[in-house]
């Protein structure tokens, strides 16, 4: 067991994008924050301090932090905030897991700008399932304000509307030569010809789902959410927020001196199309000594574009996800649970609330927007869930009732679809320890057009089925693969359609689940697992650390 310490200072810094300078939290200085590496198998102890006026709590997403719900982060589910001057010691082990995750601050918007890259490398000696690459290196996409982002979610809040929208998509923090002022900050990637890349993709980006492609180049998926997949080549990509990617990208023989745009657009959101001044690019550009005519020769070329889809290419989306399946070999086996004690069905969309009497509500018809699972927004407590469970203190912080199906049933066909209803609530869904679990996500689409990345905190689950339309209980289910279906911690519950999960209840504690799209986890598209300990002593949940924030 080797324990890895890593000292991050919680600290403002300036930053200037788009010719405009802004003072932000960030960690350590850098946005994107330090690249965090270990090995499968260490111990991460990671000493976070704040330096800033706002409260601050960092997840380290996908970590299934077995036992150690105390490290997972997210504020008020598993601990209260690090308040100003305070630190707080996260100390986990990596356990079975191995590929690209990342970290980001989980307390209202900060992780716009407190994200960075997790690299657990394999255990010593054991190879990838592929051929090495040349090199690997992250590429994060994150989405640029020039506003203070506190400011404006604090906005959509106090008038139940939507959120202004971002300046700016960024590769590795940068937006590209596309947008205004911003030629100088360029993501640029230098390959030789005839060596593979590995690009471990993340989506740090707050509120968009996004297409991916190099023009000129396949990529080639070897890994989502750090667990291997069967590799396929494709042109373009999508990823959602929250998820990682981890493709090859071979540089062809020839093209030296050659430049080429890599870039990324959103899948469905109120912004325009592909390539225009909404569009984040980097470059790939062919090192290598030219001959002078070489070097002319190029110099006329222009510089390459991908084709990236249109906007709602929701076909687009189905055929790429359905694409990812598991290795599913000896070596890296596909743990899916193949019978079910746990049942669920939970709609997922959005709705609206009445306009509380002390606002002006800018949501549709004066009301407040809100964002529902099973008809219930979440609301977070006061004081944090996991702590409230460890000391028996529940009441007034959490119910243990979170509804086992929707409280107004969903229906795409009926006249008019009537899901948009919404209670407010923190509700808990209790599950014994190892429950095996099987949950159906229906979409319903009422207001706005795009998936919902679900993540779940605490587990890997199985992607067993998807489809469109209306969840069919009698007959979906015998098409559900068993065999090598894809495992990640996020899923897109698809535009108009559902998804099928399942996960083992095996890890003790409080875990959140909640859309990763950070407008809709403010509206309440979010609720909370509580699985109880085990008979064993193995599988209870350890004490909390001394050091563990009050609220
Ligand atoms: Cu990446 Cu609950 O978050």
């Amino acid at each position: 067991l080797i324990d890895r310490s890593i000292d991050l200072q919680v600290q403002m810094a300036n930053a200037t994008r788009l010719c405009a300078t802004k003072s932000m939290v960030t960690v350590n200085g850098q946005c994107p924050g330090p690249e965090l590496v270990a090995r499968e198998g260490d111990r991460v102890v990671v000493r976070v301090t704040n330096n800033v006026a706002h409260n601050i709590t960092l997840h380290w997403h996908g970590i299934r932090q077995v036992r150690t719900g105390w490290a997972d982060g997210p504020a008020y589910v598993t601990q209260c905030p690090i308040q100003t001057g305070q630190s707080y010691v996260y100390n986990f082990t990596v356990t079975g897991q191995r590929g690209t995750l990342w970290w980001h601050a989980h307390i209202s918007w900060l992780r716009a700008t407190v994200y960075g890259p997790i690299v657990i490398l394999p255990k010593p000696g054991v190879p990838y399932p592929f051929p090495a690459p040349h090199k690997e290196l992250p590429v994060v996409f994150g989405e640029w304000w020039t506003a203070d982002t506190e400011e404006v979610v604090n906005q959509a809040v106090q008038t139940g509307a939507g959120p202004n929208v971002s300046d700016a998509f960024t590769i590795n923090g940068l937006p590209g030569p596309l947008y205004n002022c911003s030629a100088q900050d360029t993501f640029k990637l230098k390959v030789k010809p005839r060596k593979t890349y590995m690009l471990r993709l993340i989506n740090a980006a707050l509120n968009d789902e996004l297409f991916f492609s190099v023009a000129n180049h396949t990529l080639t998926v070897v890994e989502v959410d750090a667990v291997y997949v069967k590799p396929f080549t494709v042109e373009t990509l999508v990823i959602s927020p929250g998820q990682t990617t981890n493709v090859l990208l071979a540089a062809k023989p020839y093209y030296p001196g050659a430049n080429f745009y890599m870039s990324a657009a959103p899948y469905s959101t109120a912004r325009p199309g592909t390539f225009d001044n909404t569009t984040v690019a980097g470059i790939l550009e062919y090192e290598n000594p030219m001959s002078a005519s070489a070097a002319s020769f190029v110099k006329g070329l222009p510089l390459f574009r991908p084709t990236l889809p249109q906007l709602n290419d929701t076909d687009f989306v189905t055929n790429f996800t359905n694409k990812l399946r598991s290795l599913a070999t000896a070596q890296y086996p596909a743990a899916v649970p193949q019978s079910v004690d746990r049942r669920f069905f939970f709609t997922v969309g959005l709705g609206t609330l009445p306009c509380p009497a002390n606002m002006t509500c800018q949501g549709p018809n004066g009301t407040q927007m809100a964002a529902a699972m099973n008809n219930v927004s979440f609301v977070l407590p006061s004081r944090a869930l996991l702590q409230s469970h460890f000391t028996g203190l529940s009441t007034g912080v959490y119910a243990p009732d979170f509804p086992v199906a929707p409280l107004s049933p969903f229906n795409y066909t009926g006249t008019p679809p009537n899901n948009t209803n919404v209670a407010t609530g923190t509700k808990l869904l209790v599950l014994p320890y190892n429950a095996s679990v099987e949950l159906v996500m229906q979409d319903t689409s009422i207001l706005g057009i795009e998936s919902h990345p679900l993540h779940l905190h605490g587990f890997n689950f199985f992607v067993v089925g998807q489809g469109f339309g209306n969840y069919d209980a009698v007959n979906d289910p015998a098409k559900f693969n068993l065999v090598d279906p894809v495992e990640r911690n996020t899923v897109g519950v698809p535009a108009g359609g559902w998804v099928a999960i399942r996960f083992l209840a095996d890890n003790p504690g409080v875990w959140f689940m909640h859309c990763h799209l950070e407008v809709h986890t403010t509206w309440g598209l979010r609720m909370a697992w509580l699985v109880l300990d085990g008979s064993q002593p193995d599988q209870k949940l350890l004490p909390p650390p001394s050091d563990l924030p009050k609220c």
